[in-house]
């Protein structure tokens, strides 16, 4: 009897220690419809919470700062300055621009393997973007973000005011205007791109050079988005027709509901992330739900209507409104082109080669029509050449490799060929 009660008594205890309602992070993903009990989950502060937060309770510094674009709009940028007691000189500025639907927590949520805290513990003075549109960045001095016409802007504007307004400031800050390296994923690399072609002389006095990570301008897509795509001009036409000017507005509904559903039913979460970003062997399951804690984020229609466009021109271009609006507002039926020979400044770019965007004559394209004289660009894995392991297009934001597949060759880029020293 006594022994028998000392036996229900220990597994009670033991159950009682494995669980854990407040578990979200499972190193299985077949853990996490178990995961108040499995021994493979455990607690990911990173989850849920914002990039404020997530930076804090990684121990780093943390800053905010607010700048208002000449055409209205509110942006905060959150810094990780150096830390006081840091004595190494240098402190260049490093200012990151996250992708499309997401923002800057793509940089930090994966905790100490992200990039913004790599760069931080190498004596950088990081600094990370919020596009208009984000959660953190909705404010408008005139418009606000339930108005259709907040959300009527291009990946144009964002090249034209955020991209500048943003270098001002951190030029301003930091007095270091001239050694600021820029380091954009995907759409952030496409904004870097417009910016930097159409105002070369700005981007000169404010850069010491540009990284891109899976970068954008021209497109090769793969087989199930490529109908889509063709598709995409027409249909954002209509959407603009009956004023739909952003996609997922509420965000934090979608994302509080694929927070439940992830736990529910991961892979199928999963299998979400291979069709947005390519196949690959290197997003570890217990980021699940971190990830979708940012992603995916509210995005202007004219962004991606603008980005449809591009892929059917073949052509890195101004938005297209049609002929006659493209006469009155570029003088010209056509959409300008963006000419990418007026990048001056040296430029590293990193691809994947599952990306379901692109593929290795689209970054070779780039590479042949930069203007500068400092330019190489890499498929990561560096080095590698078996097919399983190739990155897609997001596996520079998450994967479990990247202190060896990437941030080696990136530190040894920035010492080599954007140094402020
Ligand atoms: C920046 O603006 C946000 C609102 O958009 C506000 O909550 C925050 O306090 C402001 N920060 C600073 C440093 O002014
Ligand atoms: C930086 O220098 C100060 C004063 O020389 C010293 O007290 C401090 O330990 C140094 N910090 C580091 C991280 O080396
Ligand atoms: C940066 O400083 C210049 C000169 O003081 C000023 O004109 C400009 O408004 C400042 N820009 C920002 C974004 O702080
Ligand atoms: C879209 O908004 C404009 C005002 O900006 C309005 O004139 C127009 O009627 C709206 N179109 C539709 C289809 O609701
Ligand atoms: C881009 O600019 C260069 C000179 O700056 C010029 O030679 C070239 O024709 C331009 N390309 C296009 C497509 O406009």
């Amino acid at each position: 009897m006594l022994p028998k009660l000392f036996l229900v008594l220990c597994s009670s205890i033991a159950l009682s220690t494995t669980f854990n309602p407040s578990n979200n992070a499972c190193t299985k993903l077949r853990d996490y419809p178990i995961k108040a009990v499995s021994k493979n989950c455990f607690v990911n502060p990173n989850v849920k919470s914002r990039t404020p937060k997530i930076i804090v309770q990684n121990r780093y510094p943390f800053e905010a700062y607010n700048v208002t674009t000449t055409d209205g709009y509110k942006l905060q940028l959150f810094r990780i300055p150096p830390r006081e007691n840091d004595n190494r000189t240098n402190k260049q500025p490093v200012f990151l621009e996250h992708g499309i639907f997401v923002d800057s927590a793509n940089w930090v949520y994966i905790g100490e393997r992200s990039l913004a805290f790599v760069l931080a513990d190498q004596g950088y003075d990081v600094w990370l973007a919020n596009q208009r549109g984000t959660r953190y960045s909705r404010e408008h001095t005139k418009l606000k973000d339930s108005d259709h016409k907040y959300w009527l802007y291009s990946l144009d504007d964002l090249a034209q005011y955020d991209v500048p307004a943003a270098l001002d400031l951190i030029a301003n800050v930091t007095g270091k205007a001239g050694s600021i390296v820029y380091m954009g994923h995907s759409r952030g690399s496409t904004v870097i791109f417009m910016y930097a072609s159409s105002n070369p002389v700005h981007a000169r006095r404010m850069l010491k050079g540009i990284v891109a990570f899976s970068p954008i301008a021209y497109f090769d897509f793969v087989w199930y988005l490529k109908g889509l795509s063709k598709l995409g001009p027409l249909i954002g036409k209509v959407f603009l027709f009956f004023n739909i000017t952003v996609v997922n507005r509420h965000m934090e509904i979608l994302i509080s509901l694929l927070q439940v559903l992830c736990g529910y039913v991961p892979h199928l979460c999963r299998f979400g992330l291979t069709l947005s970003s390519g196949r690959t062997v290197h997003f570890l399951p217990e980021d699940l739900l971190a990830f979708y804690s940012h992603f995916p984020s509210s995005i202007a229609t004219m962004q991606l209507t603008q980005y449809s466009q591009m892929s059917v021109s073949n052509k890195f271009q101004k938005y297209d409104y049609g002929k006659e609006k493209n006469l009155k507002k570029y003088g010209q039926a056509e959409p300008p082109l963006y000419n990418l020979s007026n990048i001056i400044v040296p430029l590293v770019m990193y691809y994947g080669k599952h990306d379901i965007l692109i593929k290795e004559p689209q970054v070779q394209r780039i590479n042949d029509e930069i203007g500068g004289a400092v330019k190489l660009y890499k498929s990561v894995p560096i080095g590698v050449e078996e097919d399983k392991l190739q990155y897609g297009h997001n596996d520079f934001i998450w994967a479990g490799d990247l202190d060896k597949s990437l941030y080696p060759h990136l530190l040894e880029s920035l010492k080599n060929h954007m140094s402020s020293n």
